[in-house]
């Protein structure tokens, strides 16, 4: 037997155990393994329980990504689980599932498949394959019902969230909740009781106690139509998933797997299941990086300093705090700070009013933040981001500050969005010490985190910030510090295009509606007015857009900026906002504005004409995709698939298409290649195609190969 399983005993109560790490995937080597180790304990006359436990941090968390993208690249149809799951239902002798750390998916399925499940208090438990665009396929739709109840059901798959464990208890999905952490000796010690109790060891499938009637049901399954519908409108597996548990409670067991089977090959086979299990790779991806290794010392940040208290340093402030790291949050005056903790209460408030968080939680986490207007305790700093405007000559002087009070090992980042690294580092003593960390707005909420390395950045550092983003939930995405980085630079290109095609005859409000209903999360021009047509044109200047007198200028966005017209701060920007419609968040379409740029195009000799929804989607999606074939060219990101990345974490792209990159692979290099050379000869220099672009359109190859071989691009 290979050692994936193996097994012991405790007496009577044979210890079956998982050894597969890093997460106990159910791969075939471990379902191989498995089925002759059962049977052998089936045999086995001394044996007369069992307990399935697994080592290392978690429960089975899942079936195997690796086997789901060949099934999501093929027919749909991955590995048959049904003898496997059968033979531990079916079991002669009750199995006791013991779970710690979070029972997911297949893991999950295996559970419910064992006659009973006890959990420590710590475990999470969860079918969240709706986030990776598929429905369970091991049988997860028919047991979970039985056990839990339509409803509960109906929630957990299609939000995909993880229960814990005292929820699960609650609800039936476990039997047994253990005090402490010695989950084996009372997962043994509860097959003891059963064996005592003689009882008929219960198999799910058996059960229809919760499964509810037709009538009970209808409501059920109407409304859970209608949140598939609201809440993932593009994900197919989402409606599957209520089909799959619509079957569980009309059909009997042996149909319902058989439809489930149909349902689950269905989802895989769908375009956005490629598009999520790409997604899920490529975040692990981005943590790979070359001179990166397990063996790279990482500094443990304990206490982190934090510079300027706007939103950008109090929502960083909050992230720290709420995964349990001190902050000291200084500005310059006491003014600016209060501002800046009444807006971190504020926040913190509001959570605990949608009832996420307690007043207890709360009061811990704001008093992990302590306001200061010096630079007290810096010394002690393991790490200190800077989050002051962005301003070269003001971030120099801190960093100077900064070099001189704080420890020599100390990490100094700066949250800059455009300033060179480089330029901010060479002040300091350190500049192997120096890193960018640009973290997106609200940082308490947005996943993404650019890792931004100077040419001098160690690889300790990059280890330690991509710690640090592990920590604090984020996905750490190492970027060059080339102008923009990934997101902002690639972002500019699309920004422009689409107010250019506002010149040529498009709306504000027409370009945003085919953008959202395309799927992106906001459209550009709502995105421009929250960020603040101030801050793009700071940016702007900043990075010298436009200086070449040849090429074509936007117009429009200097005259509203030159008319104080920022945005939602200021009431109006591409739109006019108001506080009577969506707390003044809401873009409300201005005939001011529309007759701003008709005046300015004409005056500006722009021939005015229908722009059709296609063309606005092929020349802002384009746009994106032709500018991240440029920053994989010079190095500016290590692979396709971290722009992905970034873009789906923190420019709102629509995961379910995969990101920038994987969308451009999937609609086809060439086609997108001969558009965007059309474009070139229509609308100017600015379209000419990247050569990486060119050259794999030539070659017929896509990102996804390119990142496979890997060796085409400068590393990061
Ligand atoms: N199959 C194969 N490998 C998996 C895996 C799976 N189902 N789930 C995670 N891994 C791997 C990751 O690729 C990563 O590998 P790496 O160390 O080489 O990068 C490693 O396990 C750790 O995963 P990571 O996500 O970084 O760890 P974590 O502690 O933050 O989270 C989980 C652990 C289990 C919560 C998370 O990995 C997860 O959600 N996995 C998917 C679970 C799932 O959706 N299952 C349903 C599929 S049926």
């Amino acid at each position: 037997m290979s050692d994936v399983v193996t097994v012991g005993s405790d007496g009577d109560v044979a210890v079956v155990r998982i050894d597969n790490p890093p997460v106990n995937a159910l791969d075939r080597g471990v379902r191989e393994a498995l089925a002759p180790a059962l049977a052998r304990v089936a045999a086995d006359d001394a044996v007369r329980a069992v307990v399935l436990v697994c080592a290392g941090r978690t429960f089975v968390a899942g079936a195997d990504i690796g086997e789901l993208e060949r099934a999501a690249w093929s027919d749909g149809i991955g590995p048959d689980m049904h003898p496997l799951l059968a033979q531990v239902e079916d079991f002669p002798k009750p199995i006791v599932a013991a779970i710690h750390g979070t029972a997911l998916g297949g893991g999950l399925e295996l559970a419910m498949a064992c006659h009973y499940r006890v959990a420590v208090e710590s475990a999470r438990l969860g079918l969240p394959e709706v986030t990776l665009g598929i429905i369970p396929g091991a049988e997860g739709t028919q047991r979970l019902p039985r056990l839990v109840g339509v409803e509960k059901a109906l929630d957990m798959g299609l939000t995909g969230r993880p229960i814990a464990a005292p929820d699960a208890l609650a609800s039936g999905l476990i039997d047994h909740m253990v005090a402490g952490d010695d989950l084996l000796t009372a997962a043994t010690a509860f097959a003891r009781e059963q064996l005592a109790r003689g009882a008929h060891h219960p198999r799910t499938r058996d059960r229809a106690d919760k499964l509810g009637t037709p009538e009970q049901n209808a409501p059920l399954f109407a409304a859970a139509r209608e949140t598939a519908r609201r809440t993932k409108p593009h994900i197919p597996a989402a409606a599957l998933f209520v089909d799959a548990v619509e079957a569980a409670a009309t059909l009997p067991f042996e149909s319902g797997i058989r439809r489930e089977r149909e349902l689950s090959a269905e989802s895989v086979r769908s375009e956005p299941c490629k598009a999520l299990l790409h997604l899920f790779l490529a975040e692990r991806a981005a943590t790979k990086i070359p001179d990166v290794t397990r063996e790279t010392p990482a500094m443990t940040v304990n206490r982190v300093a934090i510079v300027g208290a706007g939103t950008m340093g109090g929502g960083i402030a909050m992230a720290c705090a709420n995964a349990g790291i001190s902050v000291l949050l200084r500005d310059a005056t006491s003014a600016a700070l209060e501002k800046g903790m009444e807006s971190v209460r504020r926040n913190y408030a509001a959570s605990v009013k949608r009832g996420r968080m307690t007043d207890a939680v709360m009061a811990e986490r704001l008093a992990r933040i302590q306001p200061q207007v010096g630079t007290d305790g810096f010394g002690d700093a393991d790490l200190v981001i800077e989050a002051v405007f962005e301003s070269m000559e003001l971030k120099r002087t801190i960093f100077a500050e900064l070099d001189r009070v704080t420890k020599p090992d100390c990490v100094l980042a700066t949250n800059t969005s455009t300033l060179d690294i480089d330029a901010i580092a060479a002040v300091t003593s350190r500049p192997e010490r120096v890193v960018g960390l640009h973290f997106f707005s609200p940082a308490n909420v947005m996943r993404l985190l650019e890792i931004v390395r100077g040419a001098a950045t160690s690889p300790e550092v990059v280890a330690s910030a991509l710690g640090l983003a592990k920590r604090l939930g984020k996905i750490g995405v190492v970027v060059r510090n080339l102008p923009g980085f990934v997101g902002n630079r690639m972002m500019f290109p699309y920004m422009y295009e689409t107010q250019f095609l506002v010149e040529e005859g498009a709306t504000p409000e027409q370009v945003d509606r085919v953008l959202t209903r395309w799927g992106m999360a906001m459209g550009m021009f709502a995105v421009d007015d929250m960020a603040g047509l101030d801050v793009a044109w700071r940016v702007r200047q900043e990075l010298g857009h436009f200086s070449d007198p040849s090429q074509r200028r936007p117009l429009v966005a200097d005259q509203l900026y030159a008319m104080g017209r920022y945005g939602q701060k200021t009431g109006s920007g591409w739109f006019r906002y108001s506080p009577d419609v969506g707390g003044g968040r809401t873009p409300i379409p201005d005939p001011e504005v529309l007759d701003l740029i008709a005046r300015t195009a004409t005056g500006a000799g722009i021939a005015r004409r229908d722009i059709s929804d296609d063309e606005i989607v092929e020349r802002a999606i384009y746009a994106l995709i032709n500018e991240g074939a440029r920053v994989l060219e010079d190095g500016g990101a290590l692979r396709a698939s971290d722009i992905d990345v970034v873009y789906a974490n923190g420019y709102g792209f629509p995961g379910w298409r995969g990101g920038p990159m994987f969308y451009a692979d999937r609609v086809g290099l060439r086609r997108i290649h001969d558009r965007i050379a059309t474009f070139h000869r229509e609308l100017g220099p600015r379209w000419e195609p990247a050569p990486l672009l060119a050259r794999l359109a030539r070659e017929g190859r896509t990102f996804r190969e390119l990142d496979a071989l890997g060796s085409d691009t400068a590393g990061v």
